[in-house]
């Protein structure tokens, strides 16, 4: 199992134990896990990984999770990896290849993080935990401690797609919409939780969402023969996917699996809410609120990501950029996306397609360059944004009890 060594804070350094409840350092510094790599690569082969279990847990010696019998597994990750067929010849990107995280329990990679959260969890001795929630942290929340039996509080905007609201109440959630953003259900978590007694598995305020979400990192290496593409292009709304990739990234030129080239990571937002691509373009190190954050891709409306400072600099170093597309750039894209691949993509996805169109335009990116996007959710999920191109008349109520799929 694990090679965990310590924990470590990503701005002041200060190292902690594991095995026990962490949250941030005491500095706000989010925290991130290490591993014995060196231990780790004499025990544990790049071509033992092929033998490990058909899901994100075959990376298990490097996850923190102690005891096989603490996993929490609803079949998440090695999720396909996909070579284009038509989409890249058209938009004139020769080696074009879409990683479909859709394919994850509740149709998104969120399943990855909060598999690995909840696994921690049953670990440490949790049993009541509260999360929020832009949409699809919730519904993957909300199904691995259904999975685990223990109790979960979610706090989501009022107006995510039914979706997720109908999924978290599936899984038997407790549920509190909010009038406000994401930033706002944060609040409400941080000021109830020591009252409840729920552990907060806001993003990056736990250590072990972005261990999971890694493995996207992981995954794309192995089905690419050990090898990572020329640039990744990520959907960022907190950022943890990117930054848990390039951690990755590390953790296997440590384990001498792959060389030091690395992709140029391209991160990806809206145009409203843009916040890391406007502190990306100013050259500064944080981020800012954005105000008034609204977009169709709802997992993209976080107006002040708590891992702002990792990820620009896993943006700069990479010599990649961030850019933003305007919602109906990411609906047409998806729509492209879906018509010549038969990849039916969340709007984060196609928000990546859109991107990939200017950065080819503009020069940044070369035809013959080997390039990934990165799907995060399935397409199905969002309904109402799809809608929005596929008007239909309403169906009566009479319709909605049956009558819409039995004759009347
Ligand atoms: C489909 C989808 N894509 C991307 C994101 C952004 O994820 P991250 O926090 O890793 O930037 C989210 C977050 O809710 C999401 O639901
Ligand atoms: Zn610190």
């Amino acid at each position: 199992m694990t090679h965990v060594t310590h924990l470590e804070c990503s701005v002041c350094g200060k190292r902690r134990e594991p095995g026990r409840i962490h949250n941030l350092c005491e500095c706000g510094g989010p925290l991130l896990v290490f591993y014995d790599l060196e231990k780790t690569k004499g025990a544990w082969k790049r071509d033992d990984v092929a033998t490990g279990p058909r899901s994100m847990w075959r990376y298990a010696p490097v996850l923190p999770v102690r005891e096989a019998r603490s996993i929490v597994s609803l079949g998440e990750g090695l999720t396909p990896l996909r070579q284009t067929t038509r989409l890249g010849a058209r938009l004139g990107a020769r080696n074009l290849w879409v990683k479909d995280e859709g394919i994850n329990p509740t149709g998104s990679f969120k399943a990855r993080g909060l598999s690995c959260a909840v696994s921690m969890c049953m670990e440490l001795g949790i049993r009541k935990v509260a999360i929020p929630s832009a949409g699809n942290a919730a519904s993957a929340m909300a199904a691995y401690a259904a999975a685990a039996g223990i109790e979960a509080h979610i706090f989501m905007p009022r107006d995510v797609p039914q979706s997720n609201y109908i999924e978290c109440k599936a899984f038997g959630a407790y549920v509190t919409l909010v009038d406000g953003l994401i930033s706002d259900c944060g609040r409400m978590v941080a000021e109830r939780k020591d009252a409840e007694g729920w552990f907060d598995v806001s993003t990056l305020k736990e250590p072990y969402r972005i261990e999971g979400k890694k493995t996207m990192g992981y995954e794309v290496a192995e089905q690419l023969g050990w090898t990572l593409p020329d640039a990744i292009f990520y959907p960022a709304g907190g950022g943890v996917g990117l930054i848990g990739m390039w951690k990755a990234f590390d953790e296997m030129e440590a384990l001498g699996w792959i060389s030091n080239q690395r992709p140029k990571m391209i991160a990806v937002q809206t145009e409203g809410c843009q916040p890391v691509v406007r502190a990306f373009e100013r050259g500064e190190r944080a981020s800012q609120f954005w105000e008034n954050a609204h977009t169709v891709a709802a997992g993209l409306r976080v107006p002040k990501p708590l891992g702002d400072v990792l990820m620009l600099d896993a943006v700069r170093k990479s010599g990649g950029t961030a850019i933003a597309v305007s919602d109906e750039e990411l609906l047409d894209a998806s729509l492209e996306l879906g018509a010549d691949e038969g990849i039916f993509a969340a709007p984060e996805g196609g928000a990546c397609v859109a991107a990939l169109k200017k950065l080819l335009a503009n020069g940044f990116l070369q035809a013959e360059e080997r390039i990934v996007i990165y799907n995060t959710g399935a397409g199905l999920k969002y309904l109402e944004a799809f809608s929005a191109r596929f008007p239909r008349a309403a169906s009566l109520e009479q319709d909605k009890l049956g009558g819409l799929i039995t004759p009347r």
